[in-house]
C-alpha cells in the first residue's frame, strides 16, 4: 500500500537502513510475490534483503521463531511492516546498542488502547503487558518496533497461542518481564501510525505529504496552476487544471480540466478528467472521468475506472472488490 506514492514497507526499510541495519529478513505470507517484486534483494538501498516464509499467520512471536536461522543468535530489531514513525528509529537503536537491555519496547499514548498491546509502567519500569485488553490499565500502546537480544527465543518457545490463535509478541515480552529480564520502555513522542485502517493510511499520507518538496518534472500547461508543495512526475501532463499542494502525482498521468486538492497522492499512469479530488490516494492505472462531485477521503485501488452514467437509465453501476466501502450522496 503506497502512501505519498511510496509503499509503506519502504518507509520501514529506510528507517532500518538509517539506523545502520543492512541485513534485513522480511517475514512474508500470502503476499510474498508482491513484496519480493517490490523490495527485491535490497540492492536499491545498498542493503541485503532475505525472505523468510511464514506458512500461516500464526503471530508475531511465531514470526520470530521461524527467523531463528536467519538471526543466528544476534540481537535484532523487529519492525512491523505496516508501522511508520515520524522520527525513524536511529536514536532508539543507538540506545539499545549502548544500554544492552534484553528488550527495548516503544510505547506511545493512544486514545484507544484496547486496539493494541498495552503496557503498564511503575516508576518508569515495565510491570505488565497485555495484548488488546478489554479493560486497559493504561493508554500506553506498544508501537510495532521492538529490539531484542537472543533471550526472546526462550520466551517465544515458552508461550502458548492467544484467543486469536496467535503467538503474541506481547506475551513473549511479558514472559521476559516475569522472568526477571530487562525490558526497557521508550516513550515515542513524534507521530506513529499503524496503517491498518483507511483513516490511518490517509493520516500518514497527509503527514508525509506535508514534508515533500516541490518538484515538477512533467508538463503543466499555461491554463493550469500549481501552488504549494506539488510533485509532478515525468511524462505527466496537467491541462487546464488546478493543483493545490501538498500533493504528489506520479509519472505518465494525465490531469485534465480538474482540481487536485491538498493531501492527494495520485500514482503513475492515471487519468483524472473533469474531476475534483482532495485528501485521497489513487493507485496506478486508474481513471476518473467527470463524476460531477468532489471526491474526498478516498482510497482508489489499481486500474479502477469511475465514470458518470449516461442520462438514461439513471443508475449506479458497480464492480467492487471485497471489503470495499462506498458512500454516495
Ligand atoms: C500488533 C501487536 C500489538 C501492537 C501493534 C502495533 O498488533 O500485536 O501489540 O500494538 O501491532 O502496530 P496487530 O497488528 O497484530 O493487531
Amino acid at each position: 500500500m503506497p502512501v505519498a506514492n511510496k509503499p509503506v514497507l519502504f518507509y520501514g526499510i529506510e528507517a532500518l537502513k538509517e539506523a545502520g541495519i543492512e541485513d534485513i529478513g522480511i517475514v512474508v505470507g500470502d503476499t510474498k510475490e508482491e513484496i519480493k517484486e517490490a523490495a527485491g534483494d535490497g540492492s536499491r538501498w545498498d542493503i541485503k534483503i532475505s525472505y523468510i516464509e511464514q506458512d500461516e499467520p500464526l503471530g508475531l512471536a511465531h514470526a520470530v521463531k521461524i527467523s531463528a536461522d536467519f538471526l543466528k543468535g544476534d540481537s535484532f530489531v523487529m519492525y512491523l511492516g505496516d508501522n511508520i514513525l515520524k522520527s525513524g528509529i536511529k536514536s532508539l537503536v543507538e540506545e539499545f546498542r549502548e544500554n544492552k537491555p534484553n528488550a527495548l519496547i516503544l510505547l506511545t499514548e493512544v486514545p484507544d488502547p484496547q486496539m493494541f498491546g498495552v503496557a503498564e509502567l511503575e516508576d518508569g519500569k515495565v510491570v505488565n503487558l497485555v495484548e488488546k485488553p478489554k479493560h486497559p490499565k493504561s493508554n500506553l500502546a506498544l508501537v510495532g518496533v521492538y529490539m531484542f537480544d537472543s533471550h526472546i527465543f526462550e520466551a517465544v518457545n515458552a508461550i502458548r497461542p492467544s484467543w486469536r490463535n496467535e503467538l503474541e509478541i506481547t506475551d513473549a515480552i511479558q514472559h521476559l518481564v516475569e522472568n526477571g529480564y530487562e525490558v526497557h520502555p521508550h516513550l515515542v513522542t513524534g507521530w506513529w501510525k499503524d496503517t491498518g485502517k483507511l483513516e490511518d493510511i490517509l493520516d500518514v499520507n497527509r503527514l508525509i505529504l506535508e514534508t515533500v518538496e516541490e518538484k515538477i518534472e512533467g508538463k503543466v500547461d499555461e491554463r493550469s496552476k500549481t501552488n504549494g508543495q506539488v510533485v509532478i512526475g515525468r511524462d505527466t501532463e496537467v491541462r487546464n487544471s488546478i493543483i493545490r499542494g501538498p500533493a504528489i502525482i506520479g509519472a505518465g498521468t494525465e490531469i485534465i480540466d480538474s482540481y487536485i486538492g491538498p493531501f492527494t497522492a495520485i500514482q503513475d499512469n492515471c487519468c483524472i478528467n473533469k474531476t475534483e479530488i482532495e485528501n485521497s490516494i489513487i493507485l496506478e492505472g486508474s481513471r476518473i472521468d467527470d463524476i460531477g462531485s468532489r471526491i474526498d477521503e478516498s482510497l482508489i485501488g489499481r486500474d479502477v475506472k469511475i465514470s458518470k452514467c449516461p442520462p438514461r437509465p439513471s443508475v449506479y453501476k458497480f464492480m467492487v472488490g471485497d471489503q470495499s466501502n462506498i458512500v454516495i450522496k
